[in-house]
């Protein structure tokens, strides 16, 4: 049987109650999601022999949460990834948006979308169990123009699938690219690094950055280089590879073009972990992923159950439209206007091998 419940996750220094909801499948796949930040605090999954683990990088408590965290399993908004020199035009106006990296804009600024308080109610399906989250965020927030009410729906299937479903509408022009940031390590959240997991990404193409991680604004091919994932390949078998890119992003922090993309939902990314068997597919809606090894996390933070999330100890595949669409006119659009609905899926789906 499916099953949600909800419990108490703490006080914001605001003063505002966060909840902790649990979902349960018939296959005993569980997640845990707070409304703060829309963050997937807890995900367990079986592997080949039946056995369940945690695999997702995550807190045990919101405090945790509030005082730092590395986007561990947050909705990341209003603009995933980064903006250049945190300003954009549209409609030949500019607007100058909250720069928190370096000179850019990342993830949705300083007090982005994972570091709200939803509101939430539960959701349910065709047998299926969920969690829908709504955020108004209000007309310039973090420097973005437009009321902007967004809602992400979480929803687990009786198919170890976990479905998130994103949808926005705005009353001014505006940038939306709606993402989430999940650090999976298939062999449990404190199973040591990621690099023996086998990647594979729909993508023949990636776009290259600078050394501040913002696209040229190539497409490049990526045949002959280490970022060529068309073939499922051990994560850290080339990451050490003499290669500008890697040597930029400190390792693998790029957005990849996904092949063929029309809007339907298509597989994106296939990840398989050989101690346990664990299988993780990607498929979404959305024209890129960004594959990130990782590179940042440096033992700092410590996780549940005490754990030192060390170097590359995770990974993320963060569906989205490319880094710096607003100011790259070639790329697919980002921009939302008025009367328009901003719909994306992305589906996780959680098997064995
Ligand atoms: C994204 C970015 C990275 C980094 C992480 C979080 O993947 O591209 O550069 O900011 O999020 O640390």
């Amino acid at each position: 049987m499916s099953a949600y419940q909800v419990e108490s996750f703490g006080t914001t220094p605001e003063g505002v109650e966060v909840e902790l909801y649990t979902l349960t499948n018939a296959g005993e796949v569980e997640v845990r999601i707070t409304n703060y930040g829309g963050i997937i605090t807890h995900l367990r999954v079986p592997d080949r022999d039946g056995e369940l683990a945690d695999v997702v990088l995550g807190y045990d408590s919101l405090s945790a949460y509030l005082e730092d965290s590395p986007y561990l399993g947050a909705i990341v908004g209003r603009y995933g990834n980064r903006i250049g020199a945190g300003r954009f035009l549209l409609d030949g106006v500019e607007y100058k948006l909250a720069t928190n990296n370096g000179d850019n804009h990342l993830h949705g600024g300083l007090k982005g979308f994972d570091k709200v308080v939803w509101g939430a109610e539960p959701y349910s399906g065709d047998g299926e169990t969920g969690l829908r989250l709504t955020y108004v965020s209000a007309d310039g927030e973090e420097g973005y123009p437009g009321r902007l009410t967004a809602t992400v729906t979480y929803i687990l299937t009786n198919e170890n699938e976990l479905v998130i479903e994103y949808s926005a509408e705005t009353d001014k022009p505006t940038v939306v690219n709606l993402t989430h940031h999940s650090y999976f390590n298939l062999a449990g959240h404190d199973a040591g690094d990621i690099l023996g997991h086998e990647l594979a990404l729909a993508a023949s193409r990636f776009t290259p950055v600078d050394a501040g991680l913002i696209p040229t604004g190539e497409l490049r091919h990526l045949a002959g280089s280490p970022m060529d994932f068309r073939t499922s390949t051990p994560i850290g078998s080339r990451i050490e590879d003499p290669d500008e890119q890697l040597e930029f992003g400190g390792g693998y922090d790029h957005n990849f073009v996904l092949d063929d993309h029309d809007g339907s939902l298509r597989i994106a990314a296939r990840v398989y972990e050989p101690g346990s068997g664990r299988v993780m597919e990607v498929y979404t809606t959305e024209p890129a992923i960004q594959f990130y090894s990782g590179n940042f996390l440096d033992g700092s933070n410590v996780g549940k159950d005490d754990a030192p999330y060390e170097h590359r100890s995770g990974f993320c595949l963060e569906t989205q439209h490319f880094p710096d669409s607003p100011n790259q006119p070639h790329f697919p659009s980002t921009v939302l206007r008025p009367g328009e609905r901003y719909e994306s899926t992305t589906i996780y789906k959680f098997s064995i091998q």
